[in-house]
């Protein structure tokens, strides 16, 4: 596959915050489509909510809700482009911090959102897995979220994660547990753990990898987000906020992961 310089890379960038530039754009990236490579996992933190909020005067409750307009248009055009697997980082550990009126909010829109979108995704076979603590949730919410994977659980399309009450660091705890506790029942020798037996333990369980992370709003970090399923993942941020972040930046993301060269540790193959 040919390499593509960094120099074109750039300019995909560019093209994220020059007004103008975004019909020029599409055709380079349509120029890409031939060699581009979609990535089989994509994680995605959604950030910059409450920015946007204050830039439009409105209430952080209200920033969610335009995020997950943001949502519901960024699943439909994963599961468009066949991609494999997608998981969104929509409520962490740490966000129990956060005032008791957002935390409800978020809440209440986790409701919304299975309420309106549940038909819709389980008309288009794919099927919901919730990544993080459940039991640590209101039980309506987690009602729902445990009724959204049942009824999906069967379907074989797109393998949409969302990650709520989630920690990476909690999550390899858990697997830690789960696999002490095999070694002390003598079911496996403590010399037998492999990187396999860990992310069989993970809650992506069967799931590739995460290929490509996104975290919208220029903020460069992984906030505790898929710890060990992110270890080879090429990062892109995008600039935009996450309610302004559309299917046209996301195919930008996409674009620039297809030019990225992925070694995974190893060299790049003489030419
Ligand atoms: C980060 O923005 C975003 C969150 C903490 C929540 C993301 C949730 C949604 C997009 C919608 C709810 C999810 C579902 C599944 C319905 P921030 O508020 O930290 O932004 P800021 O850094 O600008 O303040």
């Amino acid at each position: 596959m040919a390499a593509i310089s960094h120099e074109f890379e750039n300019q995909i960038h560019a093209g994220k915050t020059e007004a103008g530039f975004g019909c020029y754009m599409s055709e380079r990236i349509k120029a890409l489509e031939p060699i581009a490579k979609l990535p089989r996992h994509v994680a995605i933190i959604m950030d910059g909510n409450g920015r946007w909020a204050r830039k439009h005067k409105l209430s952080i409750s209200r920033g969610h809700r335009q995020g997950t307009e943001t949502l519901r248009e960024i699943i439909r055009h994963t599961d468009d482009l066949g991609i494999q697997a997608l998981s969104l980082y929509a409520f962490s550990t740490e966000n129990w911090n956060r005032s008791a009126e957002e935390v409800g909010a978020l809440m209440q829109l986790i409701l919304d959102f299975f309420a309106s979108e549940i038909d819709e995704l389980d008309e288009k076979n794919v099927r919901i897995l919730i990544l993080g603590d459940k039991a640590g949730l209101p039980e309506k919410q987690r009602k729902t979220l445990e009724e959204a994977e049942r009824r999906t659980g069967k379907n074989t399309g797109l393998r949409l994660n969302i990650a709520v009450n989630y920690g990476g660091r909690a999550e390899l705890v858990k697997a830690a547990r789960e696999i002490a506790e095999l070694v002390k029942a003598g079911e496996l020798a403590a010399e037998d753990i492999t990187e396999e037996t860990l992310s069989d333990h993970l809650y992506t369980r069967g799931l590739p990898d995460v290929d490509l992370l996104i975290r919208t709003s220029g903020e460069m970090r992984l906030s505790n987000f898929l710890l060990y399923q992110n270890a080879y993942a090429e990062f892109v941020f995008p600039e935009k906020l996450w309610p302004d972040f559309t299917p046209e930046d996301y195919d930008r993301a996409l674009a620039v992961f297809g030019t990225r060269d992925r070694r995974f540790g190893g060299r790049e193959k003489e030419a």
